[in-house]
C-alpha cells in the first residue's frame, strides 16, 4: 500500500425528502445570498427549482439563478455566472443537478473568489485559486461523483479543449443527496451514470500498485453492488434502493476511497475527455462505454493477473489456470455485454465519430506532444490512436 493522505470534508445529507433542509442548512451555514445554478431544464419540469427556491426563501435567504448548464459544461456559461456572482455580491453557489451543472459551479466558484485571474488559466494548469465562493449542492444525477470531489471538468467552447483540474477549492460544502430525485432520469443517462461510476472505481483498480488488499475488496464490493442496482434501475426507474445504491456508490467511487493505496491515472477518462470535448453531443459515461472494452483488450497483456482478478472476483468468472487470459478476456467481455445490456454503446462507431478526427484527438490527449499517459501501459500518441481505431472497428 502506498502512503496516502485523506481528507474528504463535504457533508452528505442523504435520503428522502432531504432538499427540504435546503433553507434551514444555508441559514445554519451563515449565508447570505445564493446563486441558484441548474441546467437546461429537469429541474423546472420536475418542480424542484419552485420547492428549493420556496425553502430558502422561508429561511429568508436572498437567491439569484443561473440556468441553462448544458452538459459537457461550458466555459462561456462559467464567465457569465462569473459575472453575475460578483455583481450580485453572492456568498453561496448552489448547484442543482448532475455532473455538469456542479462543475460549472465549481468554476464560478474559483473564478468569482479570485476576479482578477482568468478561470480558464487554472483549467490550463497556468495558475492556482486560492480563494473561492464556496459550492453546495442538491444532485438530480448518480454518476460523476462531483458532489464529493475535487474535480471539475469544462469545456472550452471555441478550441474544443475539455480540461479538468483538481483543488481543495472543489470540494463542496454540503451535497443533499435524495434518490428518489434521480427517478426521473432517463433509461440513457441511468446507464452512463451507471458506466461512469463503475469506470471511477475500475480505472483506480486498474492503476499500476499491486499491493493493495484491502482497497481492492472495497472497489469488488461497490463494483458488484452498481452491476446489481444498474441492472434493476434500468428496469424500473423508481426502485429506491436500487436508485439509492447507485447515488451514494456514485460519491464513494470518485472521493478516492476506492484508490486508496494505489497509484494510477485514468487513461479511459483523458481519452475521453477528448472525445466529448471534440462532439459536446456525446455524453462523457457513453464516451467511457465505447472505449473502455478497446483499451483494456489493449493494455490487458500487461496485467493479465489483474485482469484475471477482476474477472473472477466481480464476474465469478471461473479461473482458467492454464490460460489466465482467456479469464482476463471473459471479464472484459462481461463488462461490455452488460454495458450493451443496458443500452449503452460499445463503440465509436455507434457514436458517429469520424475516424479522421482520431489523429487531432489523440494530439490533445498528449497536451500538444507533452506527455504520455502512464498506466499499467504507458500510452503514447501512437497506441491512443490505435484504441481509438479499436473502438472505432469493434
Ligand atoms: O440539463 P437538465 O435539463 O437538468 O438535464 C440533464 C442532462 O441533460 C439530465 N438530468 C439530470 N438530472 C435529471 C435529469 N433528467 C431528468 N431527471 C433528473 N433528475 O441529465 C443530462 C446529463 O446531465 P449531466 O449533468 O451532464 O450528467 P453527469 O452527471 O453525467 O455529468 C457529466 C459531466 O461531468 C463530468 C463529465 O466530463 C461531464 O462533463 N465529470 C465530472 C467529474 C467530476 N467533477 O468529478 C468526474 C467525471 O469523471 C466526469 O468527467
Ligand atoms: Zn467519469
Amino acid at each position: 500500500m502506498k502512503n496516502f493522505d485523506i481528507t474528504i470534508p463535504t457533508r452528505i445529507i442523504f435520503g428522502r425528502d432531504t432538499e427540504k433542509q435546503i433553507g434551514e442548512l444555508v441559514k445554519e451555514y451563515g449565508f447570505h445570498k445564493v446563486l441558484i445554478h441548474y441546467g437546461g431544464g429537469s429541474v423546472k419540469q420536475s418542480g424542484l427549482l419552485d420547492r428549493v427556491k420556496a425553502s430558502l426563501h422561508e429561511a429568508g435567504i436572498c437567491c439569484t439563478e443561473l440556468g441553462g448548464v448544458q452538459a459537457n459544461p461550458e466555459l462561456g456559461m462559467v464567465r457569465k455566472g462569473i459575472q453575475l456572482c460578483l455583481e450580485e455580491q453572492v456568498d453561496l453557489i448552489l448547484a442543482v443537478g448532475g455532473g455538469s451543472v456542479i462543475d460549472s459551479a465549481k468554476a464560478i466558484g474559483d473564478g468569482a473568489g479570485n476576479p482578477e485571474t482568468d478561470v480558464w488559466k487554472y483549467f490550463q494548469k497556468e495558475a492556482v485559486p486560492v480563494k473561492h465562493i464556496p459550492v453546495a449542492v442538491i444532485l438530480t444525477l448518480a454518476a460523476s461523483g462531483s458532489e464529493m470531489s475535487q474535480s471539475a471538468v469544462i469545456t472550452n467552447e471555441e478550441s474544443g479543449l475539455k480540461r479538468g483540474f483538481n483543488s481543495w477549492t472543489h470540494q463542496p460544502l454540503f451535497s443533499i443527496c435524495n434518490p428518489e430525485l434521480t427517478y426521473t432520469v432517463s433509461k440513457f443517462q441511468t446507464g452512463c451514470g451507471t458506466v461512469d461510476i463503475m469506470m471511477h472505481t475500475l480505472e483506480r483498480y486498474f492503476g499500476w500498485t499491486k499491493d493493495s488488499a484491502l482497497t481492492d475488496r472495497i472497489a469488488e464490493g461497490l463494483l458488484k453492488s452498481v452491476i446489481e442496482a444498474g441492472r434493476i434501475a434500468d428496469q424500473n426507474p423508481e426502485d429506491y434502493e436500487a436508485r439509492a445504491t447507485l447515488m451514494w456508490a456514485g460519491s464513494l467511487s470518485h472521493n478516492g476511497l476506492t484508490g486508496l493505496g494505489r497509484e494510477y491515472l485514468m487513461q479511459i477518462h483523458q481519452l475521453e475527455h477528448e472525445l466529448s470535448g471534440m462532439y459536446p453531443r456525446i455524453a462523457h459515461g457513453a464516451g467511457l462505454s465505447a472505449l473502455f472494452a478497446s483499451w483494456a483488450r489493449f493494455v490487458c497483456p500487461a496485467a493479465v493477473d489483474r485482469f484475471a482478478q477482476y474477472a473472477v472476483r466481480v464476474w465469478n468468472v471461473e479461473m482458467n489456470f492454464e490460460n489466465p487470459m482467456a479469464t482476463a478476456l471473459a471479464g472484459i467481455q462481461a463488462t461490455e455485454s452488460f454495458f450493451q445490456s443496458l443500452g449503452m454503446p460499445v463503440s465509436l462507431q455507434e457514436l458517429d465519430v469520424e475516424p479522421s478526427k482520431f489523429e487531432e484527438m489523440a494530439e490533445k490527449c498528449t497536451n500538444f506532444g507533452t506527455r504520455t499517459l502512464a498506466g499499467i501501459r504507458k500510452l503514447d500518441k501512437k497506441e491512443m490512436i490505435e484504441i481509438y481505431q479499436m473502438a472505432y472497428l469493434r
